[in-house]
């Protein structure tokens, strides 16, 4: 007893996974579920070389770990984590951890950790990211809040973690809920890029033209050069996949889109926050419109556009514009970061959120080294197109995304991602927006007030 290094709660794929993984470096852990047949399949799977304890039951659980415990929770976000949080209190002593490796709104990660603070309990929110696959040969984490305890448990989680150059995708993130902040950040950007590749995939077929074959294989070239990353290389794998009768599996999925909200909670807090992110609340919006279909259905046959002959596809053209619109939806959420840092006293480094999802995780691309780059050289930096080196890259691309932008327009083609990439662009590189008559307007007709730029001070008019 009192011999496991550590134990995991959930034993569904990611719990599964991770634990086999933090097996395979050697450690004993000890897992718990409600369900006997996940248990067993778990004990079936372990190989000789781990030590592995699963139980149902969360006394013996407790009992199997070693002092002071660390215990992480793999369960779906919301209730389940505080379910699951109580089932173990009753065993659990003062210094023992607990680390929440789920999707968990930051909101509810602050509460946890005042709730548990005040018990003895040191607890802290780790974003997990990179799919099953990831969770089992190496994810990113991306951990929060006590970094005490975070320091216990560096080892476990360095030697889990996916690598890149040598170095672990794995730092101490900040302060109490940075972690899972990091996390719902890191799917926003996800939503905003795999919108912008579904819009690229979509322009390519109707706008241009082209036959699914050759969208393939432009995508299987592009991931050997400035666009390489995860959601490109699997993007071109399902571009390939065919049924027995030759059909492309793509052509028959249903495109009514699901979520589970951290891409929601990215843009609902951006709002609050006051950081524009469009392209992510695009991505969320065409998650959204993807429900309408019976709707959609009826339209399509009463709001008509005739759209003409296919647009002549340059590829060259097509990739700079999904290349720029990628780059700005980093830019956006990384924006997104340092307000929220600020905002909530995360202390959040962005070398260090750039450097560790470089590898492991679902955005993980070759522009991530680009972005660590750019904030070891200026840690201050507000927005990274701000750099001079990506902010020379977006500015040579511009004209690619233009005129893709404009092919869409002309076509009839959604393309809510590309078109909210090259507004954001528009907007932050404009020294002056006309939002001097907004507040003209405010002032009209609710006596608002406005500032004037000739002049220190709040000026009213008395305009009618
Ligand atoms: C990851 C993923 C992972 C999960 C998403 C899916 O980083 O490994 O982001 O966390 O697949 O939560 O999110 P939606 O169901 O909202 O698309």
């Amino acid at each position: 007893m009192n011999k496991y290094d550590f134990g995991i709660v959930g034993l569904g794929v990611m719990g599964r996974n991770l634990l086999l993984n933090i097996a395979d470096n050697q450690f004993a852990v000890a897992g718990l579920d409600l369900d006997p047949e996940k248990v067993a399949s778990l004990q079936a799977e372990a190989g000789a070389e781990h030590q592995i304890h699963a139980t149902t039951d969360a006394a013996t659980f407790v009992g199997l770990i070693q002092q002071p415990r660390a215990i992480m929770l793999l369960v779906p976000a919301g209730k389940p984590v505080d379910s699951a949080i109580q089932s173990l209190l009753p065993y659990l002593e003062k210094g023992d951890i607990i680390i929440d490796g789920g999707n968990s709104y930051f909101p509810d990660t602050d509460r946890r950790f005042t709730e548990l603070q005040a018990k003895g309990i040191h607890f802290f929110g780790m974003g997990i990211s990179g799919g099953e696959k990831g969770a089992r040969r190496g994810p990113s984490l991306m951990p929060g809040g006590d970094r005490q305890a975070y320091e216990r448990l560096r080892p476990i989680f360095e030697a889990a973690s996916a690598k890149v150059d040598g170095e672990p995708c794995v730092e101490f993130l900040g302060n109490g809920s940075a972690g899972n902040y990091v996390k719902m950040v890191h799917n926003g950007i996800e939503y905003g890029i795999m919108q912008l590749l579904a819009e690229t995939y979509d322009l390519m077929k109707k706008a241009y033209g082209l036959p699914t074959g050759t969208i393939q294989q432009a995508f299987e070239q592009w991931n050997n050069a400035e666009l390489q990353s995860f959601l490109v290389e699997i993007t071109s794998e399902i571009l390939k996949r065919k049924e027995e009768n030759g059909a492309y599996l793509v052509d028959l999925i249903s495109d009514w889109a699901k979520s589970k909200g951290t891409g929601k909670w990215t843009s609902q807090n951006a709002m609050d926050l006051q950081v524009p992110i469009p392209v992510i609340d695009a991505a969320v919006n065409m998650r959204d419109m993807s429900k309408y279909k019976p709707e959609r259905i009826e339209a399509s046959k009463s709001l008509i556009w005739d759209q003409g002959q296919t647009a002549t596809a340059d590829i060259n053209e097509i990739k700079e514009a999904l290349q720029f619109a990628i780059l700005v939806t980093y830019a956006q959420g990384l924006a997104q970061l340092t307000v929220a840092s600020e905002t909530y006293n995360y202390e959040l480094n962005l070398e260090v959120v750039t450097k560790i999802w470089r590898g492991g995780c679902i955005i993980r691309s070759v522009a991530l080294e680009d972005f660590r780059k750019a904030y070891d050289k200026n840690p201050a930096l507000r927005n990274i197109l701000l750099d001079e080196n990506i902010g020379q890259t977006v500015s040579k691309l511009q004209k690619s995304v233009r005129n893709v932008v404009k092919t869409a327009v002309e076509k009839g083609i959604p393309a809510a991602a590309f078109l909210n990439a090259l507004t954001y662009f528009d907007a932050y590189r404009s020294e002056n927006l006309p939002t001097n008559i907004i507040q003209a307007q405010r002032d009209y007709f609710g006596a608002h007030t406005y500032e004037r730029i000739d002049r220190e001070g709040t000026f009213h008019t008395q305009w009618d």
